[in-house]
């Protein structure tokens, strides 16, 4: 039964599933409204577009699409990443990108790249879960710095940086998602930015900027959204973002922006790894963004998530119990609950299902498994009278919980 396990690797025998991952088996069951995934929907997805570029891109030139392409990423998927970067205010050279599978590519990557067993990585808490487990896995010290309504708590950063420093631990870089973070939904202000953006200087640490969902910010404003990237005066923010949620997951598209020395190392590491990301879906990133569609598509996405939100929103207002509090996110893809304090998220778990609803409980995205009374639910993946109905289950799930316990 155990055959060879004794000859796994000490990351092989420790690496530790997601929790998520687990959850999906039961919230996938046809009677349960589940909250729990981050799936985008699957309705907006572009199919017919994807299929007449990638027919044509094959017709043109099939013999290069289906051939290895460079490790660094192809002509065209390079300047995909620089287009959607324009529209986020941050200037972009070729040598100064890598297109990856993946944001989470290029997380691992960078962890690859910086991290030695023992290294501090600092963490929003809660985060992406996704990120945790890589950093798990690379044995680093993972430390989270709680958020505001404002983003990561610029007081309890610094503490944490000074503790580092006393203790002689070299914090090597600090992972952020400033944009409707999964899995809270907040967004960093641009006050904290610049702060952030000081305080890396002041203690001489690296910023992974994840930015995903930036995109999808309801009212359209990129303005409210600016990276810190766009900010970067000293190339200390290493910026990763991904086609995944504009276009589709399936694609496997993201990319990395840093200076051009840091790239070097990204690319040595990302042929060892998979030797180039598709050309062909490359080629697709750039059919898309260069004939407009991809502009038009993501106004479009911003609207079937905005109304969904809207719809999550207004059914926690209705029927959640008192006590119950939850984010309230300018895009993206999540929102946050709390309860009441005596509530265990993983405890009332089964309650839930039992009435035919799922969410991920809120300790599956701490660094420590904190926040046991926390859960992160999704208003991405469901239709607007799914939501509605689910959310009225979970609220029915809470009090009936409550009753039980009390
Ligand atoms: C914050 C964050 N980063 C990275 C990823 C990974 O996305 P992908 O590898 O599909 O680009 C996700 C996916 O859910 C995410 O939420």
């Amino acid at each position: 039964m155990n055959a060879y396990t004794d000859l796994f690797s000490f990351v092989g025998a420790n690496l530790q599933g997601s929790e998520i991952r687990r959850l999906f088996a039961t919230s996938m069951q046809p009677d349960i409204i589940s909250f729990a995934g981050g799936l985008p929907d699957p309705g907006s997805f572009p199919a017919q577009e994807v299929a007449e570029a990638v027919n044509k891109l094959l017709q043109q030139r099939g013999d290069l699409y289906l051939q290895y392409g460079p490790s660094s990423g192809t002509r065209e998927g390079i300047d995909a990443a620089i287009h959607r970067m324009k529209n986020r205010s941050i200037h972009a050279e070729p040598a100064q990108i890598i297109m990856t599978s993946g944001s989470q590519q290029a997380i691992d990557i960078m962890t690859m790249i910086f991290i030695d067993p023992g290294d501090v990585i600092l963490v929003e808490e809660p985060t992406f879960v996704g990120a945790l487990g890589t950093f798990r896995n690379s044995q680093a010290r993972i430390i989270g710095v709680p958020m505001d309504e404002q983003g990561i708590d610029i007081t309890i950063l610094k503490q944490t940086l000074q503790n580092a420093k006393q203790e002689n631990h070299r914090v090597k870089f600090l992972y952020l998602i400033p944009n409707f973070q999964n899995p809270t939904g907040l967004t960093m202000s641009q006050e904290r930015r610049v702060s952030v953006l000081q305080i890396a200087k002041e203690y001489d640490f690296m910023i992974l900027e994840d930015d995903p969902y930036g995109e999808l910010v309801f009212n359209g404003d990129l303005n409210s959204v600016r990276p810190l990237k766009a900010q970067d005066a000293e190339d200390r923010v290493i910026y990763t973002s991904s086609f995944s949620k504009i276009i589709s997951p399936g694609i496997r598209l993201g990319w990395v922006l840093t200076a051009p020395h840091i790239i070097e190392r990204f690319d040595m590491a990302k042929q060892m790894l998979d030797v180039c990301s598709n050309p062909l879906m490359q080629g697709l990133a750039w059919e898309l963004c260069n004939s407009g569609f991809l502009d038009s598509h993501v106004t479009q996405l911003r609207r079937i998530y905005k109304s969904r939100a809207d719809v999550m929103l207004a059914a926690l207002q209705r029927y959640m119990p008192e006590g119950v509090s939850w984010t309230k996110p300018a895009g993206g893809f999540f929102i946050w609950l709390t309860l009441p304090r005596q509530i265990n998220a993983l405890e009332m778990l089964n309650t839930a299902l039992a009435h035919n609803v799922a969410y991920v409980i809120g300790s599956a995205f701490s660094a420590n498994s904190a926040g046991e009374n926390t859960m992160r639910i999704s208003f991405c993946h469901e239709q607007e009278e799914i939501i509605e109905k689910g959310v009225y289950r979970l609220a029915e799930t809470i009090k009936d919980f409550i009753s039980r316990e009390g």
